[in-house]
């Protein structure tokens, strides 16, 4: 009985192609060691493949993102994995799921396992899981967490959740053995906090947490009382957090039972010396107040140096002048914070 390999659209497109992410890019080499563990006829490969009518089918019409079009640099898959795969099968498909693949996998009829790799986790990873799954109920198919990469974090987290419940074996991902749940809620009007918001959540999934988003209007107070921290960010107006935000805390913070959770905070601001920290710090004090255990990230954790909580400066003429800048800055703080969370949580 034998072991496969099935490594899913590892196309440049989906790494850093039209449809790219940080996350697929940082899950190349991972694929690559995967790929060499196993000997070169247990491995299969998918590719996604479109004709120039794509923006005309009905996956180009909901998703209006022309990719993997048959021929182009981003149709191929990315040259060190291609370089693997000279010996696999490779089944171009145009659409998420491969029928092919999963006939032709059925009659070889000596497998015990199939694992799958690759993007997207929330669609073509999953779409082939589940028709590998419905094609072969008796032989075990897994996905290695590690080894994927979702549309966001956010879907990808998603994604593994109900793979599990369809009885994939998901592994690789520090879900199965410490699931901790974190909340960031947030006030925004033009969209700035929100950014940093999503941000800090891509952190934390990188270590693992469950994680939401939540503006003021959109709570889940269900999913933010049963979190075991929670992270909550505002624009700096006038050196001071939003008015909305500070009466939703007071209207709220009871509810939402956030004593002994852990707290953290950050902010944007226009200026360099706005007053975003006053802000932090006074979210901080808030947060102290409703009696939770409030996370800095602080200067212990060397560098980047994050004394109070993040803060994201956006478009103005100073040195730094875009918030894109502040990226990487707010996913390590969401790292440390959800690492901090499991550690007292997990
Ligand atoms: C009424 C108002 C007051 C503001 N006051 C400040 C301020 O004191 N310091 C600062 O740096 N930026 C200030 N800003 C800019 C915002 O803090 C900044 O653009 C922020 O990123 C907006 O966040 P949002 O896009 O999530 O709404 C102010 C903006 C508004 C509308």
């Amino acid at each position: 009985m034998r072991r496969i390999l099935v490594v899913i659209d590892m196309q440049n497109d989906f790494i850093d192609g039209s449809l790219g992410t940080r996350e697929a890019e940082a899950i190349v080499e991972k694929v690559k060691a995967k790929i060499s563990a196993y000997p070169p006829d247990a491995v299969y490969a998918t590719m996604d493949t479109h004709g120039k009518d794509y923006l005309n089918t009905q996956e180009g019409q909901n998703l209006p993102v022309a990719h993997c079009i048959k021929g182009t640099e981003g149709w191929k898959i990315r040259p060190d994995i291609a370089a693997l795969l000279k010996d696999a099968k490779i089944y171009e498909k145009p659409t998420f799921g491969s029928t092919a693949l999963a006939k032709d996998l059925k009659a070889a009829g000596d497998i015990e396992e199939i694992e799958l790799v690759g993007l997207c986790t929330d669609i073509c990873v999953a779409s082939n899981a589940l028709l590998l799954k419905a094609a072969m109920p008796e032989v075990k198919i897994s996905v290695d967490a590690s080894c994927c990469a979702g549309v966001t974090p956010e879907k990808h987290a998603a994604a593994l959740e109900t793979l599990r419940s369809c009885q994939i074996n998901v592994t690789g991902s520090p879900k199965t053995e410490k699931l901790v749940k974190l909340s960031v809620v947030f006030d925004t009007h033009t969209g700035n906090t929100r950014q940093a918001a999503e941000w800090i959540a891509e952190g934390m999934d990188r270590a693992g947490a469950q994680v939401r988003c939540f503006t003021l209007d959109s709570v889940d107070m269900d999913y933010v009382r049963s979190s075991c921290g929670v992270v909550f960010g505002s624009p700096t107006y006038s050196a001071l957090m939003t008015s909305d935000l500070r009466s939703w805390l007071q209207g709220n913070a009871q509810n939402l039972k956030l004593g002994g959770k852990l707290g953290g905070a950050f902010a944007t601001q226009q200026y360099s010396h706005g007053g975003a920290e006053l802000v932090i710090q006074s979210l901080l004090e808030l947060e102290l107040v409703y009696g939770m255990v409030c996370y800095s990230s602080g200067g212990a954790m060397g560098r980047p140096v994050i004394h109070i909580g993040p803060i994201g400066i956006n478009g103005n003429k100073e040195a730094f002048s875009s918030l894109d800048n502040y990226r990487e800055y707010f996913g390590i703080y969401g790292e440390r914070f959800a690492k901090k969370a499991a550690e007292l949580f997990g």
